[in-house]
């Protein structure tokens, strides 16, 4: 109930955007492109009536630029230094030539924190000690400091030293001030695209590829337990299969199921391993970690079958032998494809470049009194 009144409430925010950017930003000189600008604005609250918390993907994904009320200004995002040290180019204007995000300054030189509006910092340099925060410099009025993360919560140290430090947290969780997952479902553009065929060469009935077997994870006692009932083909630095990056997928399509089972069960954390293993793979996702809730909310109904949604592992092993028996059944595991496409983030500038598309919904004030409590809320 509540879920379907708060998206009742942004679907007309999200309206209003739309109707105050027809009026104000865009240069529009003929009528028929106001039609389709207008068209383009309806279009997707109808389709979201059936699965309304998606919207929030299509505001992110920007496929609508929204007036953000700048009037002109630039939004200057100061990266500290780069995740990993791995740089990427920032010259042109980034946001727009990539992205299509307008008055989105992102810069890495230190020299323009004065100006900066967002300061943003990844954590993982931190917690290895290679990076530290610029306490000493004074912070201009409204500038904000952003903590970034894509990790789940064991790995990010002890954040007990963050406290009311940060303004915004980015990271893969809904609830972050800047949400970056590692992928989502964006609705199709057009009706009328060409569904891609469920792969239909399949020889293996469950694969799973894992570098990283360690016994104490609950994702080694499901594939066990699995194991002994049905046949699992694994793959991965564990068991001296490893696959070249352009054989995993190809490998995965000849799969009916895969078994994105993440390391760690957290709150919202959903990987690649879902995303690009098993949806661009061609597989049914069987997946482990996050609550089904969490699935729930950024996958429809029928694209994943959950551990949990089953009183034993042994009962999930029949119902995966029956389903790709059945081929119809099976095939109604990849309608959703009719509507809706995979999209990968691997690029911090795009996830950097998101930071311009919410800058003006953010509080005017906040401050993350405990970062370590809010990072380990929920936990399961
Ligand atoms: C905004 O930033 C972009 C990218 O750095 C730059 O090309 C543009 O001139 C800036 N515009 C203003 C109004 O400062
Ligand atoms: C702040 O500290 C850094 C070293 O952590 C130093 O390089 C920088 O010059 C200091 N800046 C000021 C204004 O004190
Ligand atoms: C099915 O996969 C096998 C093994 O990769 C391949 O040899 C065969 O040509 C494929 N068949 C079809 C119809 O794609
Ligand atoms: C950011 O956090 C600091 C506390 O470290 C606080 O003084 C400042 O007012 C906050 N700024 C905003 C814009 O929330």
């Amino acid at each position: 109930m509540f879920e379907q009144k708060t998206a009742k409430v942004s679907n007309w925010k999200y309206l209003m955007g739309c109707v105050r950017g027809l009026r104000k930003r865009i240069v529009l000189s003929s009528m028929k492109k106001r039609l389709l600008l207008s068209f383009l604005c309806v279009l997707p609250l109808c389709l979201f009536n059936g699965w309304p918390r998606r919207f929030q993907a299509l505001k992110a994904a920007n496929l609508i630029t929204f007036d953000d009320g700048n009037s002109g200004r630039n939004v200057t995002i100061l990266l500290w230094y780069w995740p990993f040290r791995k740089a990427y180019s920032l010259r042109g204007d980034v946001c727009w030539d990539l992205y299509r995000i307008p008055r989105c300054r992102l810069v890495d030189q230190r020299s323009l924190f004065p100006s900066a509006d967002v300061v943003v910092f990844h954590n993982v340099e931190l917690a290895m000690r290679q990076q530290k925060l610029p306490l000493n410099l004074s912070r201009p009025q409204g500038q904000r400091w952003a903590w970034m993360s894509l990790e789940a919560p064991v790995h990010n140290g002890n954040l007990l030293q963050y406290a009311n430090i940060f303004n915004m947290t980015i990271t893969y969780r809904r609830d972050a001030d800047i949400p970056i997952p590692y992928g989502e479902l964006l609705p199709k553009e057009a009706e009328g695209h060409l569904v891609e065929e469920v792969p239909l060469n399949k020889s293996f009935l469950v694969c799973w590829v894992v570098s990283n077997f360690r016994s104490h994870h609950r994702r080694s006692k499901v594939y066990k337990e699995l194991k002994a009932t049905v046949p699992v083909t694994v793959y991965g630095r564990w068991t001296k299969r490893a696959l070249r990056s352009n054989a995993l997928l190809p490998t995965i399509s000849r799969c009916y199921f895969y078994l994105a089972m993440e390391n760690t069960a957290t709150k919202d954390y959903v990987t690649e391993k879902l995303w690009r293993n098993a949806f661009q793979g061609g597989a049914v996702p069987v997946v482990l970690g996050p609550p089904l809730d969490d699935y729930k909310a950024v996958a429809p109904p029928n694209s994943f079958i959950h551990v949990d949604e089953f009183a034993s592992v042994k009962d999930l092993g029949k119902y995966l032998q029956e389903l790709a028996e059945d081929k119809k059944r099976y095939d109604e595991y990849f309608t959703w494809k009719h509507q809706w496409n995979v999209k990968l983030y691997t690029d911090w500038r795009q996830r950097l470049c998101k930071i311009c598309t919410q800058y003006n919904s953010l509080p005017q004030e906040k401050v993350y009194s405990n970062l370590e409590a809010w990072v380990n809320a929920n936990n399961s």
